[in-house]
């Protein structure tokens, strides 16, 4: 592959999206949060009113996606968190999504793309993976900061029980589970700040830049 793609997966809150921007800043690349797709499908999907288990009308708006319905901080939401993960079961949605993933990863010069499958389904030959967790009860006091500074009230207890649902809905579903790819590096940023979080992870796209120089 000609451009190089920097995969970023994890689970919720993780910190995978600060990584990829950090990433994306330092190599002078462009990021996509991949999560705001299938959370723009879901909210799309709830406002007119459709049954988020039709397989059919969701492949519709997903189809029907365009990229400046992702700006909308509606979708940073928590509710669009969870519309997110029960769309993102249905393999028509996720297919009908995955033209606009590739072309994004194909710009020349490359990119990072943060998600749950970008290692594992849509760029499996990225030349730099990595998978970033956390301890649940860590990623969920992050995003409990999160959506208070955003300004939403919500009860810790609720967003670790959140983490936990799509948790095993991401990881546990058929289409595209959520997992580490086989050639990914593993990072653990529970005892990290996110400048010691960043900092890993460009030591590991360094290493997975000079492997990929090298190979070309
Ligand atoms: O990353 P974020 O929390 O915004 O993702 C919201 C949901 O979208 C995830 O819980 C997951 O179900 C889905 N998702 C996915 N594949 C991706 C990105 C997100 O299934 N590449």
């Amino acid at each position: 592959m000609a451009s190089f793609v920097i995969a970023v997966d994890g689970p919720a809150a993780s910190g995978k999206g600060t990584i990829a921007t950090r990433l994306g800043a330092h190599y002078g690349l462009p990021v996509l949060d991949t999560g705001l797709l299938y959370r723009a499908v879901g909210v799309l999907m709830r406002a007119a009113g459709e049954d988020l288990d039709d397989e059919g009308a969701g492949c519709a708006a997903a189809t029907m996606l365009t990229a400046d319905q992702l700006d909308d901080p509606r979708l940073r939401s928590r509710a669009a968190g969870e519309l997110a993960s029960r769309v993102a079961v249905h393999p028509r949605v996720r297919a009908a999504l995955m033209d606009f993933q590739r072309t994004f990863a194909g710009q020349p010069g490359g990119a990072v793309l943060d998600g749950r499958d970008i290692g594992t389904v849509v760029v499996p030959d990225a030349p730099a993976k990595l998978y970033v967790t956390a301890a649940p009860a860590v990623r969920a006091t992050r995003r409990w900061n999160q959506l208070k500074a955003q300004g939403e009230a919500v009860a810790y207890e609720d967003v670790l029980a959140d983490i936990r649902v799509r948790d095993a809905r991401d990881g546990g579903r058929d289409a595209a589970p959520m997992r580490p790819a086989q050639d990914a590096a593993l990072l653990d940023t529970s005892e990290m700040t996110i400048e010691q979080a960043a900092d890993a992870a460009r030591r590991i796209v360094e290493a997975a830049r000079a492997r990929w120089l090298s190979s070309r």
